[in-house]
């Protein structure tokens, strides 16, 4: 095939070379027939604009974009030189994670989505759980949890309570989200003031696993747990995990299920075409456990 048949995408981060997107994306292009090249591109820390006008004036598709770029993807949008769309989820989550040009009566379009939060709520339910009409625990006020507060709170849980080691941080998020939260009960608590409290999802958004460190949360909120989700991954559950399971939670997960679904959501929006992510799921699983 010519190179100009295939369309060209990209995850541009800093770290990068860990990023496991390329496998995920040539997996999906290969199983729907598209002519894709993916690849990994590290970009200097102050060079992320210059970067994203280059790949595109190169005829580049879409990107993702990764840490630590997501917030400046989304700070793009008030670039007036650049014509960005962002999506609803995008806007809300202050942070994007998929862009895409396209060429509207040869005029240039980004369009910037944030596909972090469908993806963790796909993967809940790929797993057998609704949140509607839930009790939901979100860990964590940093970039990850604002990620998914939108679609989390669009699937109605009966509650969500966001705590955080900083409570004010929190709080912020709760007031960002007041006007899209309607009916569901949105508040922010300490770690601490949880004692007492249960729920029936809990979900950690904290980047504390990532350096294998615990969460000083109270034991007893795990009682009548049915699923705790840790949107970090490893070969092994983290610690996070591990303790919910000793504290009673019926079944744990870690994201590399967020990890593929919110990747098979950058190929829609590039593509418009769902992948089958269960063949995808299995491929990831078992090279994070061989260390491929
Ligand atoms: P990210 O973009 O990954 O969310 P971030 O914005 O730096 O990164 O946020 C990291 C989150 O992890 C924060 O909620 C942070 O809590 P604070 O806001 O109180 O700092 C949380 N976090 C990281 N390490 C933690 C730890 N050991 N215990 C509790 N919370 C921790």
């Amino acid at each position: 095939m010519k190179e100009s048949l295939i369309d060209r995408y990209a995850v541009m981060g800093n770290p990068v070379a860990h990023s496991r997107s390329p496998d995920i994306q040539l997996a999906f292009a290969a199983q729907t027939g598209q002519h894709m090249s993916y690849e990994r591109l590290l970009i200097p820390l102050d060079h992320f604009v210059d970067h994203v006008q280059k790949f595109r004036e190169q005829g580049g598709h879409g990107l993702n974009i990764t840490v630590p770029f997501k917030m400046q993807a989304h700070a793009l949008a008030h670039d007036p030189d650049l014509h960005i769309q962002l999506t609803e989820r995008a806007a809300l989550a202050g942070a994007a994670n998929t862009l895409r040009f396209d060429n509207q009566a040869n005029e240039e379009v980004i369009s910037a989505d944030n596909t972090d939060g469908v993806g963790l709520v796909r993967d809940i339910q790929r797993l057998g759980f609704s949140l509607q009409a839930q009790r939901i625990l979100l860990l964590g006020a940093g970039g990850a949890a604002r990620g998914v507060i939108g679609p989390i709170l669009a699937e109605r849980p009966l509650s969500l309570t966001i705590a955080n080691r900083n409570i004010d941080r929190a709080q912020v998020l709760v007031q960002i989200f007041s006007d899209v939260a309607q009916n569901v009960a949105l508040t922010a608590s300490t770690f601490a003031d949880l004692s007492g409290q249960h729920f029936d999802i809990i979900i950690n958004a904290t980047s504390a696993s990532l350096s294998g460190t615990s969460l000083a949360l109270p034991d007893t909120i795990f009682v009548d747990t049915s699923l705790a989700y840790d949107m970090m991954y490893g070969a092994t559950p983290t610690e996070f995990l591990r303790n919910a399971s000793r504290l009673g939670t019926k079944r744990i997960a870690d994201g590399l299920g967020m990890l593929v679904e919110q990747a098979a959501e950058s190929f829609y929006f590039w593509r418009g075409l769902r992948p089958d992510t269960l063949p995808v799921h299995a491929q990831m699983r078992s090279a994070l456990q061989t260390g491929d």
